[in-house]
């Protein structure tokens, strides 16, 4: 097992690619703090499907309101907080660290996307995308990284970006304004944060099958010219996301910083001539 004696926090773990990659690392050997914001039956299942593969976690009680996951036989651990908000991000990465006394690998994954025209983009949507996407990034690693200096260990962020760093996405303008964003940040503390031993690294995803996608999924006509752009002929699935973020967060990448690595079934570089 690769993860053997690590910690990690995967922000947005109750669905989707989160969930995938808390069920890898956990299988991995590393303990895991399993994060949602609004969907505490999601963190339950994760939290479920870690106990099924003999996952070594604990459950803690959530500082915020509802803790659904307060247990007697603790085998996961679970901690709502919303990652556009500060003060939250601050205390989820301190309770963590309080329940497992150490953390090692932080997983930046809660994103969301908000479909309109520019023209219609409220202010309310603009913040609430850069509020989680990339606020949340910067503070959640800051209080990270704090931790790690602290305590003179190194350690590994990994983000989840997107293609859409790179690629132009029409009607999500404020998406890709944070995801470029992230691109910037990876970079910017790959050098900054290197001679802490911490590496930075993000992983892009193309077009995965989870929540994020349930409108395009439910579309076959959407869904069919989407298919055509994907060179593999398939959406990914978390697994496919997942793999690679438990190789980021080993040691075998020991060398791998300031790097985006495209996970998009050759999307992202696809252009032909009919
Ligand atoms: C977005 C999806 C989109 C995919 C491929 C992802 O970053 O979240 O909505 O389908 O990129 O374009």
């Amino acid at each position: 097992m690769k993860l053997e004696g690590k910690v990690a926090l995967v922000t947005g773990s109750s669905q989707g690619i989160g969930q995938g990659i808390v069920l890898r690392l956990a299988q991995e050997g590393a303990k895991v703090v399993i994060n949602y914001r609004s969907h505490p039956e999601g963190a339950e299942e994760t939290l479920e499907k870690v106990k099924a593969i003999g996952g070594n976690c604990y459950v803690a009680k959530c500082y915020a309101a509802e803790c659904p996951n307060e247990s007697s036989n603790p085998q996961g651990y679970t901690v709502q907080a919303d990652l556009g908000n500060v003060a939250e991000i601050r205390q989820l990465i301190a309770e963590s660290i309080a329940h497992f006394g150490q953390l090692d690998i932080l997983v930046n994954n809660a994103g969301i996307e908000k479909h309109a025209p520019f023209w219609e983009v409220s202010e309310a949507d603009y913040d609430a995308v850069m509020n989680v996407n990339l606020k949340g990034v910067f503070f959640a690693t800051q209080a990270m990284v704090q931790h790690l200096k602290d305590t003179q260990r190194p350690g590994k962020i990994i983000n989840i970006s997107s293609v859409h760093e790179e690629l132009p996405f029409p009607n999500f303008t404020a998406y890709c304004a944070s995801k470029g964003g992230m691109r910037m940040l990876t970079r910017n503390l790959a050098i900054e944060l290197a001679p802490l031993g911490i590496t930075v690294n993000n992983v892009a995803p193309g077009a995965i099958e989870t929540p994020i996608n349930t409108q395009l999924l439910n579309n076959p006509e959407k869904l069919g010219a989407l298919l055509h752009n994907i060179p593999l002929g398939r959406l990914g699935q978390p697994q496919d996301v997942a793999s690679l973020v438990a190789f980021l967060a080993s040691g075998e990448a020991s060398y791998i910083t300031g790097s985006t690595i495209v996970v998009d079934g050759g999307l992202l570089w696809n252009y032909q001539e009919q």
